[in-house]
């Protein structure tokens, strides 16, 4: 594995909840696991006035609560990496501040007996998306980045998500970041790529040979894609209520799952032989147009009950949320792959907030076999349908309880040819035996690493846009919004279940 070359990390947004229950967790684990450079430094940049020191503790604090390995309040190691972490408070459009930055930041290299033409510099953008181009357009104008092709130091920047609203501004977004960086220096991130999960099921399907002559239209019939939250919008109700389900899960973690599981093979695992591969795929996605949206998708808003025990109240109490809000907290989509390998199979993607529990699933059914030789088939859900077995079904189980599942027909024990489907179980946890390490560990440390394979190109994230533009303003469109309300603590709307259920049985794909 390639050795990380000293870097000072710049977090902007550094008071945010994600630099306290993500960024920092990781930073600290990857400096424990010994995979920084000796000479990392980290520093956070915020609007709010504070010293070093007052960083430092709180820094401390949040690794106290949120750290995978668990320190204890006040020990070496925590000292250790707060040590390391100094703080710039700033205005987001302040010239002066950005200056005031670059001091710094020059002095730290030069504290640690790094040259300036050495200095290699990480920008983690952890901000409200409408400062994105304002900070990068500052850090150009204040000399920050350093040229692409500068083989002595490099500048890169890590762009959280959302990235735009829409296919139109997540464009112009794209237009004033390359208006200032080259397109390998920025990293568009999306966390679900940094699963251990996620990541495999390209190991499953190109590290071995017996499941991908399978991964077709002639063996698949369809393709379930669930992501199920049974959290709420945890105080993140401003945000959410201006995003729904379709931008804040659809158009990036969903449509990253897919194409994960549909594209073609790549000819290698180069970051960007990887990268053409997912933007094939989006582009062979027919976008669903506006006046469709109702034929292809079904939306959905949560309403009071009970998750675990918990009272939840209906979605338009969240605090943040107007109390008229039609933004959807469930979708569910159908969507064909246009392709010579897919052409006809329908991929069912569903997603919701507030669900009966927490799950990340892939789920793929194979067709019948071409013939139903056994007529006795212990099949309790299907008891009328004798002769027709349970299809096999292949899970990806991304989260919890991560693993694989194939189920397939067997005999049950006896004198009689009865056939019951029974499922083959593989679970990482007790194969590995070890904790796989969280999403932004791995994603921080390539991007150290200079490896932008799990990160989204600027193509990548038009095309997925593209598929979505047509449903929000299909949405936007109508003057009585079709929104399922769905009780908190269930599956979600009773519609949904019936949409794709009619689906499969309309086109045959049982
Ligand atoms: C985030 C969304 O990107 O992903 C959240 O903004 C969502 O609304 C979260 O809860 C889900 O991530 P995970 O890793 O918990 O599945």
């Amino acid at each position: 594995m390639k050795k990380a070359e000293p870097v000072t990390i710049v977090i902007f947004g550094a008071s945010g909840d994600l630099t306290k229950r993500k960024l920092m967790p990781a930073l600290l684990q990857l400096i424990m696991d010994g995979l920084l450079a000796e000479k990392t430094t980290i520093v956070g940049f915020a609007r709010r006035e504070k010293s070093h020191e007052q960083f430092r503790v709180e820094v401390e604090e949040a690794l106290v609560e949120f750290a995978r390995s668990k320190p204890e309040a006040g020990s070496g190691g925590l000292k250790a990496f707060s040590s390391c972490c100094y703080y710039q408070s700033g205005n987001y459009d302040s010239s002066k501040n950005f200056h005031d930055l670059k001091k710094l930041l020059d002095k730290l290299d030069e504290e640690r007996g790094i040259d300036s033409d050495k200095a290699n510099r990480l920008f983690y953008l952890s901000t409200p998306p409408n400062v994105f181009s304002g900070i990068i357009a500052m850090l150009g104008q204040t000399g920050h980045i350093a040229d692409p092709n500068d083989k002595n130091r490099w500048t890169r920047v890590i762009v959280e998500k959302p990235f735009g609203r829409n296919l139109e501004t997540a464009v112009d977004l794209n237009r004033s970041i390359l208006s200032v960086l080259d397109e390998n220096q920025v990293y568009r991130i999306d966390h679900y790529l940094g699963k251990e999960t996620v990541q495999n099921i390209m190991a499953f399907r190109f590290g071995n040979s017996i499941f991908e002559p399978l991964w077709n239209r002639r063996y698949v019939s369809h393709v379930h894609i669930t992501v199920a939250e049974a959290v709420c919008v945890e105080g993140r109700g401003g945000y959410y209520d201006n995003s729904g389900a379709l931008r804040d899960m659809v158009q990036n973690h969903m449509l990253q799952l897919l194409s994960l599981i549909a594209m073609e093979p790549p000819a290698s695992f180069a970051p960007n032989a990887v990268r053409n591969e997912k933007v094939k795929l989006l582009s062979a996605i027919p976008p669903i147009k506006s006046n469709e949206v109702n034929e292809y998708s079904i939306r959905g808003q949560y309403a009071a009950g009970t998750i675990n025990g918990k009272l939840i109240p209906d979605y338009l109490r969240e605090s943040g949320v107007q109390s008229n809000s039609v933004t959807e907290t469930f979708v569910a989509l159908k969507l064909h792959v246009d392709n010579w390998r897919w052409a006809g199979v329908p991929f069912y993607l569903r997603t919701g907030k507030a669900l009966t529990k927490r799950l990340t699933e892939v789920n793929i059914e194979f067709r019948q076999p071409p013939l139903a030789l056994f007529s006795h088939i212990k099949n309790d859900e299907d008891e009328r349908e004798r002769g027709r077995m349970k299809p096999n079904m292949l899970s990806l189980r991304v989260q919890p309880n991560e693993g694989i599942r194939l189920s397939i027909g067997m005999k049950v024990p006896g004198p009689k040819m009865i056939l019951e489907p029974k499922d083959m179980e593989f679970c990482y946890e007790n194969v590995f035996k070890v904790e796989p390490p969280g999403a932004y560990e791995r994603l921080i440390l390539d991007a150290i690493l200079g490896d932008t394979t799990l990160f989204i190109r600027q193509d990548e994230v038009e095309a997925a846009w593209t598929l979505v533009n047509g449903i929000l303003e299909g949405w936007a469109s109508e003057e009585l919004p079709h929104i399922h309300l769905y009780r908190a603590g269930t599956w979600g709307p009773y519609a949904a279940d019936e949409f794709i259920t009619n689906d499969v049985r309309r086109t045959g794909a049982l």
